[in-house]
């Protein structure tokens, strides 16, 4: 199974591909992920996104190419959900061109939908946790007790006018790449509003009518 999981900053991405990745057995490719370990590391590339990310911006093509895109290319033809990636119509085709060229048809994309004050309320209310990079939510999901109260803080881009920045950047660079998935079939859009198992039922529907014999833990 090899899945697009797409939609605006904070409609829930990472949460249900955390999901199904471990319900399913597939690899999680999250490329926002996959830059904060790059920061954390203190490399070259994630000094360079690091000024992008905070500002609310997209990561210019070459220093997403570095990282996004070798680790696609590691996976090959394995089944991965792709979290936050493409975003743009450049990556799109970069994609599309990968795998056609491993023989590799995504499965499905899925774009999860939500109204705007909902997504506000998501991210103001996140924290992450800096040790594991859990995700949790102060009202929804709050850190169990026991985690470190310094351990947990809030992610550098969920300050109030870096979300306003990234949903019109999302609205401006991403979310038309919609009609270039449903120009190609095998896209679906979900209701991204509701409890997070709710969300995940939603989806579980998308994956078992485009794969009936599809393996569900
Ligand atoms: P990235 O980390 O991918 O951020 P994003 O796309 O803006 O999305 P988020 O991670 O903020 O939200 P999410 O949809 O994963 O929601 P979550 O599950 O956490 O990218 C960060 C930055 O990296 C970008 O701005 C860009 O600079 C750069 N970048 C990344 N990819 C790039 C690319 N391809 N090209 C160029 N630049 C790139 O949920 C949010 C909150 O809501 C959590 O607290 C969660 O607990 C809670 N929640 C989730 N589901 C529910 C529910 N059903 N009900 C209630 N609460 C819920
Ligand atoms: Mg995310």
């Amino acid at each position: 199974m090899r899945l697009i999981l797409f939609g605006p900053p904070g409609i829930g991405k990472g949460t249900q591909s955390e999901l199904i990745c471990e319900r399913l057995g597939l690899s999680h490719v999250s490329t926002g992920n996959l830059f904060r370990a790059a920061i954390r590391a203190g490399s070259e590339v994630g000094l360079e996104a690091k000024s992008y990310i905070d500002a609310g911006h997209l990561v210019p093509g070459m220093l997403t190419r570095r990282l996004a895109e070798e680790r696609l290319r590691e996976l090959g033809t394995q089944d991965f959900v792709l979290d936050g990636y493409p975003r743009t119509l450049e990556q799109a085709e970069w994609l599309s061109a990968f795998l056609d060229a491993e023989r590799a048809p995504l499965d499905a994309v899925v774009s999860l939908h939500g109204p705007v004050d909902e997504i506000v309320h998501r991210l103001s209310r996140r924290r992450i946790n800096t040790a594991t990079g859990e995700t949790y939510h102060l009202d929804f999901n709050p850190p169990p007790p026991g985690v470190e109260a310094a351990l947990v803080v809030q992610r550098s881009d969920d300050a109030p006018d870096v979300i306003r920045k990234r949903l019109a950047v999302y609205a401006r660079e991403t979310a038309p790449l919609e009609e270039f998935f449903h120009a190609r079939g095998r896209h679906y859009v979900i209701d991204g509003v509701g409890e997070v198992e709710e969300v995940y039922a939603r989806i579980l529907a998308v994956l078992r009518a485009v794969s009936p014999t599809m393996q569900t833990a």
